[in-house]
């Protein structure tokens, strides 16, 4: 496979993913870049983590994507461990390009529009609000899958073992949320609107109590498995559309 202008395949993933109207208190797009002009490999991963990098530059890539980048809403120390993740980037050449909320919410490579097309559920719309953000995807349990513990046996199959499941609701599901990540913090409003379930990545302890007095069941798929199904989506898009290789790097982090 030949090598594309990076330009060309940044200016189509700001496009693509709409990096500067999805307001996000991540910094998204190209947040490091390199002297190198074109991308014959490119890397993706869910956390711009060490490990990820160090994987990278093993395999050779010259732009590496990742859901989750460095900063977060307010100027940062380049602190030793900082340092050491910038140096690995600068030594391999390597850039860094970092969508988060656009990732989440993307209708065809998201990682909740992905996750409900892998499941063969029907996705209905955005749900809820995260700051001025719909950071979910309302669904309807494809006919006949009726119950919780079907439905937890559909996602073992199709997408990975839950890490827990809150059965706190009606045994017969109809409607859902889902929502990557950590997003427990919208379940008030899952609840308000008369869902059956919510499926997210992790929670907290004070959300336990919460889900179980509000009788709203929770299937928790951990933060890093969830996330990782938009990154590699995204990579498979870009395969397909410039003809590049990519790989998945990173470590899971089991949470
Ligand atoms: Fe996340």
């Amino acid at each position: 496979m030949g090598k594309v202008r990076k330009r060309e395949i940044v200016d189509y993933l700001n496009a693509y993913l709409r990096i500067k109207e999805i307001r996000d208190i991540s910094l998204n797009g190209l947040v490091v870049d390199n002297e190198r002009e074109t991308v014959g490999m490119i890397g993706v991963a869910t956390d711009a983590s060490l490990d990820a990098i160090k994987e990278a530059k093993d395999k050779g890539v010259d732009l590496l994507i990742v859901h989750h980048g460095f900063y977060w809403g307010s100027p940062l120390y380049i602190d030793l461990w900082l340092r050491k993740r910038l140096k690995y980037l600068f030594d391999a050449d390597m850039a860094l390009y970092v969508a988060h909320l656009p990732l989440d919410i993307h209708n065809e490579v998201g990682n909740n529009y992905g996750a409900i097309k892998i499941l063969g559920f029907d996705a209905i719309e955005p749900f809820g609000d995260y700051h001025g953000i719909p950071i979910g995807l309302k669904f309807k349990v494809k006919d006949g899958i009726s119950t919780i513990g079907e439905l937890v046996n559909i996602i073992s199959q199709r997408l990975f073992k839950p890490k827990d499941v809150w059965h706190f609701g009606r045994e017969e599901v109809d409607f859902g949320v889902y929502c990557s990540g950590g997003c427990l913090s919208i379940l008030d409003q899952v609840k308000r609107e008369g869902m059956d379930l919510f499926i997210t990545g992790e929670t907290s302890h004070a959300y336990y109590t919460n889900a179980k007095d509000m009788e709203c069941n929770v299937i928790l798929l951990g933060h890093y498995r969830s996330e990782t199904v938009g990154v590699r989506l995204l990579g498979e898009h870009l395969k397909e559309k410039f003809g590049i290789e990519y790989v998945f790097v990173g470590e899971d982090t089991g949470l």
